[in-house]
């Protein structure tokens, strides 16, 4: 791109801003002409984050949240032990709360998540176990479920996960026989979940969401896996609309940005929406001494070690390769900060995967962001996408 056509562009964007200003006062104060989401507004492509409770709350992080973001994904807050604690006893404020915050900011939402195995409310997982529901018991109560949820959001939930990681990680891979809901309800429960969706909101996109199914584990073959199941329900008209690849990376595997670009174009060639929609890049933080203690803890605040170059790299790859595929609607980062990350939780002695440090400060994870969507207003074919259907 030349000079000239990069003043255009900036030009251009404070223009956007005025007149989403006008509308929204709260935007104006919060948002910039070189914020993901204002340089995303200009290609076409939405620019989401996960946030937590506290991330609509505190007012630094809830800045960042409305800021940056033109779409979020409640962390856990639309997950059925969130919204189902008790058998027939509803919260919702969690999901309440993040939807109003993102009508209030002009950001969409993705609904997180309808059928995964994990985060299932103890009185169902328990009931199961000991015989006191059966499998068909099961089956409505998963039906409510989904029909519960999703009317309550009707017409607000831009995307829904419908169905989560529910391939094996092996080669070749499969739907996954001893998933909770396979094991009891058998495969047909995935086709039957989108129904189940389709029925309660006719406009939300409905997709298919996982991890490694876009090349990030080397043989494709998670790829392979979910582009046949997808195939398949495609063909007994099940209505589903995208394809959702995480996009957790860790700097200790490879990453083909040129494999997830064909992976993707690949399920968009099946008519889908696709989208990046938990993008994190991990690497080992943790020091520990010869008793295994850690010496600096993934939440201290002075940066433990040299910051990689490959995990601003790797987030650019995976961006790149959304903007490279024209069906790709939205690009999300599992949160934006390391302090709330659930990496060093889950994976140990991992962290530094945001955009964020854990004083808030922007790290070069950001500002590659920031700079490939700049440069990727000048790319012609992201112009006249339809981003709905
Ligand atoms: C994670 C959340 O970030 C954690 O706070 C929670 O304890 C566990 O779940 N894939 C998914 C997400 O689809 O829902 C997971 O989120 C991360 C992996």
């Amino acid at each position: 791109m030349n000079v000239m056509n990069f003043r255009l562009l900036t030009a251009g964007a404070a223009g956007v801003l005025v007149l989403a200003g006008a509308a929204n006062t709260v935007e104006a104060a919060s948002s910039s002409s070189d914020s993901l989401r204002a340089l995303g507004a200009q290609v076409q492509l939405r620019i989401g984050t996960a946030a937590s409770p506290l991330d609509l709350s505190d007012p630094t992080l809830s800045q960042i949240t409305a800021g940056q973001f033109s779409v979020l994904t409640p962390e856990n807050e639309m997950k059925w032990q969130v919204v189902e604690p008790q058998q027939g006893t509803f919260d919702w404020t969690g999901a309440d709360n993040l939807v109003h915050f993102a009508e209030m900011h002009e950001q969409r939402v993705r609904g997180h998540t309808l059928v995964w195995h994990n985060q299932l409310p103890n009185w169902l997982t328990q009931g199961v176990a000991s015989g006191a529901i059966s499998n068909s018991q099961l089956r409505d109560l998963l039906h409510r479920h989904i029909t519960t949820e999703v009317r309550r959001f009707r017409g607000r939930i831009w995307q829904w996960d419908v169905v989560n990681e529910m391939l094996t990680d092996s080669n070749p891979s499969q739907i996954n026989p001893n998933d909770f809901w396979v094991s009891h309800l058998g495969p047909g429960v995935i086709a039957d979940a989108f129904r189940w969706a389709r029925a309660a909101d006719r406009t939300a996109l409905l997709c298919y969401n996982d991890y490694n199914i876009a090349g990030e584990d080397g043989s494709n073959a998670k790829f392979d896996a979910a582009f046949s199941m997808v195939q398949n329900i495609l063909a007994q008209g099940v209505p589903i609309d995208c394809v959702g690849d995480q996009g957790h990376l860790d700097l200790q595997y490879g990453f083909n940005p040129g494999v997830m670009t064909q992976d993707l174009q690949q399920y968009a060639s099946l008519g889908l929406k696709v989208a990046i929609t938990e993008a994190d890049v991990r690497t080992f933080v943790e020091t520990t001494d010869s008793k295994q203690t850690p010496i600096v803890s993934p939440t201290d605040s002075t940066p433990s070690h040299t910051a990689d170059p490959a995990a601003a790299d790797w987030y650019n790859g995976m961006l790149q390769s959304c903007l490279t595929v024209q069906a790709c609607i939205s690009f999300t980062v599992w949160g934006f900060d390391d302090s709330e990350s659930w990496v060093p939780g889950t994976f140990h002695g991992e962290g530094d995967a945001d955009l964020y440090d854990v004083n808030l400060n922007p790290k070069p994870q950001y500002t590659a962001l920031q700079q490939t969507l700049s440069l990727a207003a000048g790319a012609p074919n992201r112009l006249g996408r339809n981003e709905n259907h």
